[in-house]
């Protein structure tokens, strides 16, 4: 009979950004439960966290604080880094300020560029782990007033095809996430951007053929399996967890 067990590794720490909230919180619950340890990273606390590092995914000073938390705990580096900070802007292409660009290109991209600079290395010297990215539906289509986060999004997803590319020949094994609507508090500001937060989500619901909102247990579990080698088979793949919004179109007759 073949053991179904996930095989995390308990010998090195799992790298989370985004720990405090939402979907990296769940991820964060999910591994703790399972007796992994956990370096987080997030502007916010994580109290579940083993260690917990109060910083920006932006500034490169951050990520020589994990890098020297994860050093502290393993001498083979990370088991996987999995990042899930990342934030919106709601604002037209032709009106939105620049700055809102630069801004989402540096938390939703560079972000992630950073902790793969100072994480993979090591993954890649041990000859195993992994990355999982939090991109989006959005890396793949376009959003009405969602450009600069589309924009920072998309580049995420070239990024991550891009290390994959150079580094699972090195047992690296990365991919991203591209989820739909998930129910979050980052989410939740988007709805009420529209001024009616309830109908915003009930045209949600009724355009997604799953007919509600994704949790952020169905997210994390998703993300820790990616992290394990029982997604060894998988390589720059943009993995859409979305209860099918992006299978279809929008044009039901009914509300
Ligand atoms: N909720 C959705 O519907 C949805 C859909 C597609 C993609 N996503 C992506 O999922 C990821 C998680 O989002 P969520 O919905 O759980 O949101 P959330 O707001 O609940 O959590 C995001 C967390 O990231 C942290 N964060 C933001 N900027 C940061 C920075 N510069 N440095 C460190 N931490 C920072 C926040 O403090 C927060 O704790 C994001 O990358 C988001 O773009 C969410």
């Amino acid at each position: 009979m073949p053991d179904l067990t996930l095989p995390l590794d308990h010998s090195r720490p799992y790298v989370v950004t985004g720990a405090a909230s939402g979907i990296g919180a769940a991820v964060v619950d999910l591994l703790s439960e399972h007796g992994a340890t956990t370096v987080t990273v997030d502007l916010a606390d994580q109290p579940r966290a083993t260690v917990h590092v109060s910083g920006d995914v932006a500034d490169p000073g951050t990520w020589e604080v994990v890098g020297r938390h994860v050093d502290e705990t393993s001498t083979d580096g990370a088991a996987a880094l999995i990042t899930c900070a990342g934030a919106i802007h709601i604002g037209a292409v032709t009106t939105a300020d620049p700055a809102e660009y630069e801004r989402l290109f540096r938390i939703n991209t560079l972000g992630v560029l950073h902790g793969l600079q100072r994480l993979v290395p090591a993954m890649a010297a041990r000859g195993d782990g992994a990355v999982v990215a939090v991109a989006s539906v959005d890396s793949l289509f376009a959003e009405d007033m969602m450009g600069a986060y589309a924009t920072s999004k998309g580049a995420l997803l070239q990024l991550i095809r891009s290390a994959a590319v150079e580094h699972t020949r090195h047992g690296v094994r990365i991919n991203a996430v591209c989820p739909g609507a998930v129910d979050t508090p980052l989410l939740r500001h988007h709805l009420s951007s529209t001024g009616d937060e309830t109908a915003a989500r009930r045209r949600v619901e009724n355009s997604t053929p799953a007919g509600r909102l994704l949790t952020t247990l169905e997210m994390a579990r998703l993300l820790v399996f990616l992290s394990t080698p029982w997604a060894s088979s998988m390589a720059g793949a943009a993995v859409v967890a979305d209860g099918g919004l992006t299978a279809t179109y929008d044009f039901r007759l009914d509300d």
